[in-house]
């Protein structure tokens, strides 16, 4: 285990009707309040009615910046960041899933500064400031409630950048299982290979001595994998929503990765498909990871992929070598992954070769060489696409 300082500022709230302590979050912060949302949900579900009633209570003055895209642009941040200027905006809501709270994210930044963001979420400056938010999460997923991270696609470059600064964690995150109950299966399917992958990512690190980690991470792919299929099958069961919604917040909330570093090549790989396809980052993660797996595994890594098969997936190790449990459990993987519908091959999205080599170039776009557990170039990017075509 390496040295670390583990800090989370994010004020969780969670459970049956905690939307209740909502307003007296937002009024430690200001009364003039931008709400961000997605394309609608919110309105057909009642989470918006109660949101707006919940701030009536004390007489905040609302905004809105609906219509927030899946893989979320930064277009859509720039208007967020205009109002917030012309308004005079003290305090950013983000109501809905992942994208939503990367955008009010990007926007809370952007706000504080006069660079343009784009060159912020691409390094180019620095962000020294942020608008306060918080969220009202609506779809079990990415953690992004519960981190500094924002994820932004910029449409015109095919672009998508994860980035982050301290400034960037929600200073609330109201979480009620209820409102995932209308999350339709396609997205709640996504949502828990996106928090299982983020378990993955972590897992595959080169640390030695993370034993408590370890359990922590498989503990929560079991669980999750437990409680998937009986979800899908009751989308209204209140226990395994909540089951499902802590679990995605756990995954990735820095709590799982203390003291090491971990792979992340896979999420890279995945970001520079949606750039150029828009595709739904849990469907692309579905499709690569277990390519991911294969393409790195050999003789001398097979420890952690072993390790995996034998406590996850119940891989039987006699007779066998490790190279062959660890292939066992990429497999069982996979049929998990299938067994609850996730889409397994680039051409589910009608992907094919010919933009490949296009892929493959973002991938390397930030820097040469990518991942932890094992280094990957740009051929390597080209083998795992086309195997997962
Ligand atoms: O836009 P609306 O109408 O709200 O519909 C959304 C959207 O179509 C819908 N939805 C959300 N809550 C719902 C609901 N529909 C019915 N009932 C509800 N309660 O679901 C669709 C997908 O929403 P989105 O926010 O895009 O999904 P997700 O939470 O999976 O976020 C994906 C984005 O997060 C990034 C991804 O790359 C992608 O851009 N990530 C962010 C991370 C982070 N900040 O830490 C880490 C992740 O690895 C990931 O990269
Ligand atoms: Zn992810």
């Amino acid at each position: 285990m390496e040295n670390f300082i583990y800090q989370n500022p994010t004020k969780l709230i969670f459970g049956k009707g905690q939307l209740d302590k909502l307003a007296d979050e937002v009024e430690l912060y200001g009364k003039r309040v931008l709400i961000v949302y997605g394309g609608g949900s919110i309105k057909r579900n009642g989470v918006y009615d109660n949101v707006i009633n919940e701030l009536g209570k004390i007489g905040a003055e609302i905004f809105e910046l609906p219509g927030v895209e899946p893989n979320p642009r930064i277009t859509t941040v720039r208007k967020g960041v205009e109002i917030c200027k012309k308004e005079a905006i003290e305090f950013l809501l983000a109501v809905g899933g992942g994208s939503t709270i990367d955008c009010t994210k990007a926007i809370a930044v952007g706000a504080a500064t006069e660079a343009d963001m784009w060159d912020v979420v691409t390094k180019k400056e620095k962000a020294e400031a942020a608008l306060p938010f918080g969220t009202v999460l609506t779809l079990a997923a990415t953690g992004s409630e519960m981190n500094a991270g924002s994820v932004i696609t910029n449409w015109e470059t095919n672009e998508k950048h994860g980035w982050g600064t301290p400034h960037t964690f929600p200073r609330f995150s109201i979480l009620d299982p209820v409102h995932t109950f209308s999350v339709p299966l396609d997205q709640t399917i996504y949502g828990i290979v996106d928090m299982m992958s983020h378990v993955l990512e972590h897992y595959f690190h080169k640390t030695e001595n993370t034993p408590i980690q370890d359990r922590w991470c498989e503990g929560i792919l079991l669980t999750v994998m437990e409680t998937a299929p009986k979800l899908l099958k009751e989308p209204e069961n209140y226990d395994y929503r909540a089951t499902v919604m802590l679990g995605g917040t756990l995954a990735l909330n820095n709590m799982l990765n203390m003291g090491y570093k971990g792979d992340w090549a896979t999420h890279n790989l995945e970001h520079a498909v949606s750039a150029v396809h828009d595709i739904p980052h849990g469907g692309g993660l579905s499709i690569l990871f277990p390519h991911w797996m294969r393409h790195v595994l050999d003789e001398e890594n097979a420890d952690r992929f072993k390790q995996l098969a034998v406590r996850v997936f119940g891989v039987e190790t006699t007779g066998k070598s490790d190279k062959e449990v660890a292939l066992e459990g990429i497999d069982r993987l996979r049929e998990f992954w299938n067994s609850i519908g996730a889409p397994s091959a680039l051409a589910d999205y009608n992907i094919d070769e010919s933009s490949v080599d296009i892929m493959a170039g973002k991938t390397v776009i930030a820097r040469p060489e990518y991942g932890v557990y094992k280094k990957l170039s740009r051929q390597d990017s080209v083998d795992i696409l086309k195997a997962s075509l």
